[in-house]
């Protein structure tokens, strides 16, 4: 019997620590409120991650400063680095980025429509310098006054993809 509870034990515990996994819904797309098409789904193990959406509205892909707007659902292995909830950022010169995001771990949990940070155009007292290049424009600051809940500077380098 002893030796019966030894072997079993470790057999027990390999099925315990056994990958968790969910499945949530995959698109992207550039409707206001939903994914169109819904592509499909993916599924991504709960251990460190989980479903994503990410719901932007910005004026910086457009030469001409007109507003767009896209939606992306899928999976994500690791939640740690994800940026959560609502981001806005105003970069002088009517370019301005407001995103928001959501994160869950439960089969299909990511199929509601995320709702982007509304504009707020109140002062709040602080100003930064700002602004925004594409490529190798150059960046010439000017101070802009910060407004709704906007409370850092910041600076942020990346690539734009659109589409
Ligand atoms: C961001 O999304 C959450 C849902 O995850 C929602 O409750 C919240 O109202 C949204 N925030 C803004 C500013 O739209
Ligand atoms: C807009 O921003 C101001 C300044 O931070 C704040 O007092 C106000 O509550 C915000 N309005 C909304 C609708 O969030």
């Amino acid at each position: 019997m002893v030796s019966f509870l030894l072997c079993l034990l470790p057999a027990l515990l390999a099925t315990s620590a056994q990958a968790q996994t969910v499945t949530c819904k995959k698109c992207s797309g550039s409707a206001d409120s939903s994914c169109q098409p819904p592509a499909g789904t993916c599924t991504v193990d709960t251990a460190k991650g989980g479903c994503v959406t990410v719901a932007d509205e910005n004026t910086l892909a457009t030469a001409d400063g007109t507003k767009s707007t896209s939606v992306s659902k899928g999976c994500v292995g690791d939640f740690s680095p994800f940026i959560k909830g609502p981001v806005t950022a105003t970069l002088g010169n009517g370019k301005y980025i407001r995103v928001n995001t959501s994160q869950c771990s439960t089969d299909d949990c990511n199929s509601a429509v995320l709702a982007v940070p509304k504009e707020n155009t109140t002062k709040n007292g602080l100003q930064c310098p700002t602004c925004f290049a594409l490529n190798t424009n150059p960046c010439d600051s000017q101070d802009t006054p910060c407004t709704g809940n906007e409370n850092y500077c910041i600076s942020f380098a990346g690539y734009l993809v659109t589409g």
